[in-house]
């Protein structure tokens, strides 16, 4: 999803550390896991499968065989909330997966953005093992940081698909709601009206994207799934608001985004459309009663 003024700024200073903690989108689904479930809403979410389910799959004909086929035994997929320490990854994948510059978040904007509201951006990664990558060669391979010091194989989590977002009043991604406050690294308090308003009950997704290698393969989906039980569980927000491309809503009613009509944002070369979605409609994650 794009933004307004999203022009790199030659000032931009990299690499200020977070002030939030890291709280609301807790990693629910943990190393190695796959989703399995059908569309949202659904009785279930997100299931976490561990390593051995995964490898037994892994030559199946299973959704995600062609990431497979794509990266051989190097898919091991980690959801986790993004940091400012992500921030040359999420530039990099952004710059890849936006064909279209003007829809781009800015390098500014993500600094802002992960210093801001980090616990609101969720990342997919997925150790590689250099050697073992199938020749497949990833732009986010390069920022991506090492799995362990040291270690001998120089496997790395490499970042494959992103959501970031801040928060809002009201139901819709404004202009406003997509800018930031140019002082932010030096003013504690936002008193601007452009950017993350902390006490906003509507989360905003500015930027969906998937690593233009591996579109097509169920990652956006597996990370909005994610996303959005996250939010649900947390109970850290009321909504969630994006603005698309008309070819997107389809995707996004999938997921129980509602759609409220054109949008009145103006970036890029305008088009866009307002989608809704209320966290409470979202089924819950549920535990099955324990047996003692
Ligand atoms: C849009 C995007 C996030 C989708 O992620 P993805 O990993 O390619 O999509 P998935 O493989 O998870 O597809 C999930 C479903 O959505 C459908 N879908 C994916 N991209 C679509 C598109 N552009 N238009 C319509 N349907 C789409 C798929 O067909 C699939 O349906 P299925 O479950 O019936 O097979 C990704 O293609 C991307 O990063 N695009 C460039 C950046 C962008 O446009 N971001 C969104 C800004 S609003």
């Amino acid at each position: 999803m794009p933004t307004t003024s999203d022009r790199e700024d030659p000032t931009a200073e990299p690499g200020l550390g977070a002030v939030s903690s890291l709280g609301g989108l807790a990693a629910v689904v943990a190393e190695n896991a796959v989703d399995d479930t059908e569309d949202l809403p659904d009785d279930d979410t997100v299931e976490v499968k561990k390593t051995n389910s995964y490898g037994r799959r892994r030559h199946s004909n299973h959704k995600y065989h062609k990431i497979h086929e794509k990266l051989d035994s190097s898919f091991h997929p980690n959801i986790r909330p993004l940091t400012i320490s992500d921030l040359e990854s999420c530039v990099v994948l952004e710059n890849a997966a936006f064909t279209d510059p003007s829809h781009r978040c800015s390098r500014e904007k993500f600094e802002y953005r992960l210093t801001v509201s980090p616990e609101l951006c969720l990342g997919l990664f997925c150790t590689i093992v250099p050697d073992n990558a199938n020749g497949v060669k990833l732009s986010t391979f390069p920022p991506s940081h090492p799995v362990e010091t040291g270690r001998k194989d120089g496997a790395r989590s490499v970042l494959l698909a992103h959501i970031v977002a801040t928060r809002t009043d009201g139901m819709f991604v404004t202009d406003e709601a997509m800018d930031y406050p140019r002082d932010f690294r030096v003013s504690k308090h936002n008193t601007s009206g452009l950017g993350h308003n902390d006490t906003g009950s509507t989360v905003c997704i500015h930027s969906l994207a998937v690593h233009p290698e591996l579109q097509g393969c169920g990652l956006g989906r597996l990370i909005m799934k994610s996303y959005l039980q996250q939010l649900k569980n947390s109970e850290i927000a009321e909504s969630c608001a994006l603005i698309c491309q008309n070819h997107l809503i389809a995707f996004y009613e999938r997921f129980g985004f509602e759609y409220l009509g054109t949008s009145g944002a103006t970036i890029g070369s305008g088009g866009w459309h307002d989608m809704f979605l209320k966290v409470d409609n979202l089924p819950p994650y549920s535990m099955k009663p324990g047996r003692g």
